[in-house]
């Protein structure tokens, strides 16, 4: 039998990209047994039952072909009525919103419409971590600009100027962010937007997390003066309405620019799928009192947490936003991975290292709160009990 070389057959960026750091200790938690995680990005909340009925209504209605390649016009309706009413945001349904697979497939989209070869985006991290291999995928530079835990991983407007050169193409924010949970304000967004506005880029905004804010309402950066035209909004349903399984995000932006990421659509994707349109579109109209009710208890959780977190000794800002608190550990000595791997091993409490999440994460660990209250509490239990032993 001849041998077959795949060396040979796999594409260059198939070899080069790097395995998401996150997964590695997913598959280590996997193995054992009794482990609490605080690993996962997502909500420990099961999707609404109403908008399940939704799915399953549409399914016996025999909604179950492709729909229009930007998605169900009641959905772009649905989600232009929600980003003016939330967000104060005006897109038109039938040019200026795409329903995505996730907002996973939007971050791609955008990327791939947007950025040539060479182009370089400036990504502040720590950060999500798809966003440098996507952009690298769409033939792009990812630059890092360093949020430091000296200003709670909010982006100042002086080291993202600092950042920019005539290859700088577009920038993306992600408000409130994961991992770290900063929200920046209207105030610090106007001054992200000048250093925008001055060197005439384009903004992508990640706000899958708008919803979980919990001291002050979210704004977004499209609603600053003259910055609609130069942003391309991303958002979702996985986080705010506990959907992740449903795969539903979407695209709002100028017309010019999502044509464009439209045409890409229609060849890679068709659509995103009809029944968790469905779905999602109940979500909208009638979930926004479950999405209150979730919020409550993300808040009372980030409050027990973070306070928990400082009390037995893991330094930690208090996270305006999203479900994660991203404690320091440079007082132990270890590195973020080290930290991860014994605490894991020692008393199975599963956490992401921050270092993951590029520049300014080493040092840190990302934990999920969207845990119940009973997890969380036996969770600062068995790290105390691993502190304990090293400090
Ligand atoms: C900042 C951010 N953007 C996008 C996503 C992907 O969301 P979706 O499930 O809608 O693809 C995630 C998921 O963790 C995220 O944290």
């Amino acid at each position: 039998m001849s041998q077959v070389s795949t060396k040979r057959y796999l594409s260059k960026t198939a070899k080069n990209i790097k395995p998401s750091g996150i997964r590695r200790f997913f598959d280590l938690a996997n193995q054992m047994e009794d482990v609490i995680s605080l690993g996962v990005g997502e909500p420990d909340f099961v999707t609404s039952w109403n908008v399940c009925e939704a799915a399953y209504a549409a399914m016996e209605n025999g909604y179950t072909a492709y729909s229009a390649n930007a998605g169900l016009m009641e959905l772009r309706e649905a989600i232009s009525g929600y980003l003016t009413k939330q967000f104060k945001l005006r897109y038109q349904p039938a040019s200026e919103i795409i329903v995505t697979t996730g907002a996973s497939q939007a971050i791609d989209l955008a990327f791939r419409a947007l950025v040539d070869p060479g182009d370089e985006v400036l990504i502040h991290e720590p950060s999500f971590v798809a966003y440098a291999p996507i952009v690298q995928l769409a033939g792009g530079i990812p630059i890092p600009v360093e949020a430091s835990a000296e200003s709670a991983f909010k982006l100042l407007p002086q080291q993202l100027e600092a950042k920019i050169t005539d290859k700088t193409k577009l920038v993306l924010l992600c408000f409130p962010n994961n991992p770290t949970g900063a929200t920046l304000d209207e105030t610090e967004l106007g001054k992200i937007a000048e250093v925008v506005k001055k060197h005439d880029l384009l903004v992508l905004s990640d706000e899958i997390y708008a919803e979980l804010s919990y001291d002050k309402a979210h704004v977004s950066i499209a609603s600053i003066h003259d910055m609609k035209e130069r942003t391309i909004l991303i958002s979702g349903f996985s986080k705010a309405f506990a959907m992740t399984g449903w795969r539903l995000g979407y695209l709002a932006g100028p017309e010019v620019f999502i044509q464009a990421m439209l045409k890409i659509h229609q060849y890679t994707m068709m659509c995103a799928p009809t029944i968790a349109q469905h779905g999602a579109l109940e979500a909208l109209t009638n979930g926004l009192e479950d999405v209150t009710k979730m919020v409550t208890s993300y808040r009372q959780r980030r409050n027990f947490f973070v306070k928990a977190c400082n009390q037995i000794g893991l330094e930690c800002h208090k996270p305006g936003g999203a479900f994660y608190a991203f404690p320091s550990i440079h007082k132990l000595g270890l590195s973020s991975e080290e930290f991860a791997e014994e605490l894991l091993k020692e008393e199975k409490v599963a956490v992401v290292p921050g270092s993951v999440f590029g520049l300014g994460g080493q040092g840190h660990i990302r934990c999920s709160y969207a845990a119940s209250m009973d997890n969380l509490q036996k969770a600062i239990e068995r790290m105390d009990r691993f502190l304990a032993k090293r400090i």
